[in-house]
């Protein structure tokens, strides 16, 4: 298979993670006999610096031209603590998203059992937990307008809003996901406060009454399930009965919040791939940021951006088998506790970046 693949480093320990996803990827590409060509193109604050602007036109052309986005991170500390930067990081990141149309962000959250001990949660709760946040990425509070501040700057507003089509599109998402996973969807929303959370529940009850309702779970056998939690409740239960969920299916703030909450399930943030999609080109991202105190250091968790790139080959490719190969080789690194120092044991051996990039690399054969 011959395949174009943009490569984003962006900012932060975006550039190493990066590094070590594509020295995998073109692992897979000997062992599997495929052609992948990188083609690399900045974004965020180093955008910013080279031409000015965080998510440029010549990146888009880049993006569109290509069969898959791979992208590291964005963002740095000279913004975070600048108010009145006029452009940001971020930017780049929202018109990404917005311009390639991805509206689903699939957030898969997947404990290795080797590592049950790494997470603050007790380890019978978490025993078990494998749940997909499925987060709306184009609409909400994200980009509603209008936005900003009155004319004295002293009132300042967001807007949330969502239309219909919207949330049909990322629900039908969900729904088949949760046909190949574990047969249940839980809408997470503030219908007892939000009226675009009312929107929510009402187009997602009338598809599963209309579409969804018979469709059988693959591994279970058993009808489709659909139930509701208010988003306040749902961020207790994700803590105290991970286990109880399957698909997350939400709006874009709650998804933001709540996916980095799931994350503490895994014992790392570092180990969290994600996959954003639509009707075009697929970007595939570690879900963590660009830890900017770690740039440079070699001591960045390359799992998440590995795995990412695993949900790239299936996704956007089709490749399941190498996917898998992938995703066993992390497996092993994680269980030789080839790691780096955010899940190594205290005081035992831990390893760099391009270290465990390696050891991952050489597990594909
Ligand atoms: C994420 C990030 C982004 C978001 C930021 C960097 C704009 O936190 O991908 O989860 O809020 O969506
Ligand atoms: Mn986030």
């Amino acid at each position: 298979m011959e395949k174009r693949i943009a490569v984003l480093p962006g900012d932060g320990i975006g550039p190493e993670v990066i590094g070590e996803a594509v020295k995998v990827l073109r692992r897979v590409a000997e062992v599997y006999g495929h052609k992948f060509e990188f083609v690399y193109a900045p974004v965020g604050g180093c955008a910013i610096d080279e031409c000015g602007e965080p998510y440029p036109e010549s990146t888009h052309q880049v993006c569109c031209s290509s069969d898959a986005v791979l992208f590291g991170s964005i963002g740095d500390p000279k913004y975070d603590n600048n108010p009145a930067a006029k452009v940001r990081p971020e930017q780049g990141l929202l018109k990404m998203r917005k311009s390639l149309g991805l509206y689903a962000n699939l957030r898969p959250v997947e404990p290795f059992d080797t590592l049950l001990d790494k997470s603050p949660l007790k380890e019978e709760r978490i025993k078990g937990a494998s749940l997909m946040i499925v987060r709306e990425l184009t609409g909400g509070l994200y980009f509603g307008e209008p936005r900003g501040r009155s004319e004295k700057g002293d009132v300042a507003f967001d807007t949330c809003v969502y239309s219909k089509s919207e949330i049909e599109r990322i629900a039908r998402k969900a729904f088949e996901l949760a046909i190949i996973r574990k047969g249940r969807v839980t809408l997470v929303d503030k219908a007892n406060v939000l009226a675009t959370s009312r929107l929510w529940r009402e187009t997602v009850t009338q598809m599963y009454e209309n579409e969804y309702k018979e469709k059988v779970c693959k591994a279970t056998g058993e009808k489709l399930k659909l139930d509701f939690l208010f988003v306040d409740n749902a961020a207790m239960q994700l803590v105290t009965a991970p286990a109880s969920f399957d698909v997350v299916l939400t709006e874009n703030l709650f998804g933001d919040i709540l996916s980095d909450q799931a994350s503490v399930i895994t014992g790392s943030i570092g180990l969290l791939p994600s996959a954003s999609i639509g009707d075009g080109v697929g970007l595939y991202e570690p879900i963590h940021g660009s830890f900017p105190q770690a740039k440079g250091k070699n001591i960045a968790n390359p799992v998440a951006t590995i795995l990412s790139a695993a949900m790239m080959l299936e996704i956007s490719f089709g490749l399941l088998e190498e996917a898998e190969a992938i995703r066993r080789a992390c497996k092993e690194a994680v269980g030789k506790k080839v790691v780096t120092p955010d899940i190594a044991v205290a005081g035992e051996n831990n390893y760099g970046t391009t270290e465990v990039g390696d050891f991952i690399t050489g597990m594909i054969y």
